[in-house]
């Protein structure tokens, strides 16, 4: 009985040395410490020891199943932490496995936009001016044109936040705000948040927008024209078609919209542009003389266009972008595109 243990002792040391992966450990484990495994058939045969030597083997069988245990759990543990290399031996590190690199952030892309559009105006001889989100109705509405139950105040939808403080609904306010308190020739563009209870595919209550006026003597159309040719060019490509359309808005007049040549289909027409060809990217307009008058500019002698234009929308048409709300989901599988 003694010879049968320390053999068994021997037999599973040796085979547990063979063992070179962790699959195979479970064969080991039932074969030798399972419950009906080769260390429990010895220990059950113990009955037939004669009584007097019943002690002593038993101890001995009890030390030679904690031992092989014991070598087992090593043998496990070292398998465990190696892979299936594990024979490389205990403790080693697998120096052919690719390092982990730490994560790199980068720009939401309604920054990324931001800044090149942002840019591309600089580069034009423009300045940047930046103003509050929270706003008076005066420089929002009043100072625009836009007097109390002007029916163009019902497209904004605006958060009021009491009945003169709100959160502005365009960028328009700051060219109210630098005229005020500077004197032509002028040049701002003007980036932002705006706000607006809106919430669809299209709309979400905060989006970015930039705002541009130049002012100086004999402003003309036409300067606005060639800015915002520049502009969409180095933007969306440099053969690009662009048009304006008649539209209005309070604070310029003449006032329109520009379109560019649809970036899906080239103009021919698809389901992004609706079959006309045609993608709105902006508004503009030459500045109403109200509005100078208003910042005590005088028309007579001054003139000059202004122009706002919508970040996220840019960003959506640039990228293929068709829901808004994907910009604000923070869902890293979005944003890691960009
Ligand atoms: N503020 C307008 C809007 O949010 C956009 C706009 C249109 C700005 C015409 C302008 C402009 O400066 O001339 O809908």
């Amino acid at each position: 009985m003694e010879q049968e243990l320390l053999s068994l002792q021997d037999e599973a040391r040796e085979n547990l040395q063979q063992l070179a992966e962790a699959g195979q450990l479970e064969e080991f484990r039932i074969r030798y410490l399972g419950r009906k495994g080769l260390c429990s058939t010895i220990m059950r045969e113990l009955s037939t020891v004669p009584p007097e030597e019943r002690p002593r083997v038993g101890q001995l069988a009890n030390t030679i199943k904690a031992e092989i245990e014991k070598l087992f759990d090593e043998k496990k543990a070292l398998l465990e932490s190696t892979g299936p290399s594990g024979a490389q031996g205990a403790g080693s590190i697998d120096l052919s496995l690719p390092g982990r690199y730490p994560e790199r952030g980068r720009l939401h892309p309604v920054t990324q936009i931001m800044n090149e559009v942002c840019s591309i105006f600089e580069a034009l001889g423009f300045s940047v001016a930046e103003g509050p989100d929270v706003e008076h109705d005066h420089y929002n509405f009043e100072a625009l044109n836009i007097p109390a139950h002007h029916p163009a105040r019902d497209m904004h939808d605006t958060f009021y936040v009491s009945e003169a403080i709100l959160l502005r609904t365009h960028t328009s306010p700051m060219q109210a705000r630098i005229m005020e308190s500077q004197q032509p020739p002028l040049r701002v563009i003007a980036p932002g948040k705006v706000y607006r209870c809106d919430s669809d595919i299209t709309h979400t209550p905060m989006f970015h927008q930039v705002e541009g006026f130049l002012v100086d003597t004999k402003v003309s159309f036409a300067d606005l024209k060639g800015i915002l040719t520049v502009f969409t060019r180095k933007m969306f490509g440099k053969d690009l078609a662009l048009r304006f359309r008649p539209s209005f808005f309070p604070f310029t007049e003449p006032s329109a919209e520009v379109d560019i040549a649809c970036v899906i289909c080239g103009g021919s027409g698809c389901r992004v542009c609706k079959q006309t060809g045609w993608l709105e990217i902006l508004g503009a307009g030459m500045i109403d003389p109200e509005v100078f008058k208003m910042v005590g500019y005088d028309p007579e002698i001054y003139s000059g266009f202004a122009f706002g234009l919508g970040i996220e929308r840019i960003a959506m048409l640039r990228y293929g972008i068709n829901d808004i709300r994907l910009y604000y989901e923070n869902d890293l599988r979005f944003l890691s595109q960009f």
